[in-house]
């Protein structure tokens, strides 16, 4: 086959928060092997949207498919098993708990499609920073740890498509540096990654693919490089 089914296909997908509609009715692919991001101000439906893929926001959707099934009835435990994992904006770590226990729950929550033991040396050696921080509370970890973290508590869960909501928000310049070089060695090692990103230039330097949304509809769609060069997204996000 040529042209491989995308491993999430989304069409119609609406997120509303009792009479407001963050998402209007959106169609959006992702297929295997691709970082794929979603663009847009503040408010526009970016984390709505990675959400209610998750299962973790009201979502309505003509389709919602993983990886061949619908998901759209699934809760957001056994979305996780089929392999799409959320790391959410803000991190969401637990300050008094250790590192170590973060990836058990990474691990345990999302019911490990691998052995766990496995899984936890896999990501110490994907992340040294962790491993020597292991047995210390999260709240002692910088932001980037804290983000280096996140990451790899989702990782524990052995995604094939891992939703990454602002992952460099907050972070010090060579810290997002390294948040993007670990996105590209993600995807080397066959994940596929839809990004949400303030930082729109790193964003469309990394990615295959964007969305733009605004106002909850996606206004534009297209290769990385002809959002790139495009005068709507220049003036409104690139300042150039
Ligand atoms: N739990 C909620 N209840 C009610 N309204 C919400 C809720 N979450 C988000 N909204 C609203 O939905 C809209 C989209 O919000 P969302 O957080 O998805 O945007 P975003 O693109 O991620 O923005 P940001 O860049 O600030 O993270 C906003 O108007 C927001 O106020
Ligand atoms: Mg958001």
């Amino acid at each position: 086959m040529t042209n491989p089914a995308p491993l999430l296909d989304v069409s119609g997908l609406t997120v509303s928060y009792g009479a407001v509609e963050a998402v209007r009715g959106i169609d959006l692919k992702v297929t295997k092997g691709e970082i794929v991001t979603l663009l847009g101000a503040n408010g526009a439906g970016k984390s709505s949207t990675l959400n209610a893929l998750v299962g973790l926001a009201p979502r309505r959707a003509r389709q919602l498919s993983f990886a061949g099934e619908d998901i759209a009835h699934l809760t957001p435990e056994l979305i996780v098993r089929r392999g799409m994992t959320l790391v959410p904006e803000g991190r969401r770590i637990f300050p008094t708990l250790t590192v170590a226990e973060h990836l058990l729950l990474g691990g345990a929550k999302h019911a490990a499609r691998g052995p766990l033991a496995e899984t936890q040396a896999e990501m110490l050696a994907l992340f040294p920073i962790l491993k020597e921080r292991l047995h210390q509370k999260a709240g002692s970890l910088s932001g980037g740890e804290q983000q280096m973290l996140a990451v790899a508590r989702a990782l524990m869960s052995s995604p094939d498509l891992l939703l990454l909501d602002e992952p460099s928000l907050g972070l010090a310049p060579q810290v997002v540096d390294r948040i993007f070089a670990l996105i590209s060695d993600l995807r080397a090692r066959g994940l596929t990654i839809l990004l949400v990103e303030q930082n729109v230039a790193l964003a469309l330097d990394i990615a295959d693919r964007g969305y733009v949304l605004v106002n909850g509809r996606i206004e534009i769609a297209g290769s990385a490089r002809d959002l790139m060069a495009s005068a709507a997204i220049r003036d409104a996000y690139l300042g150039a």
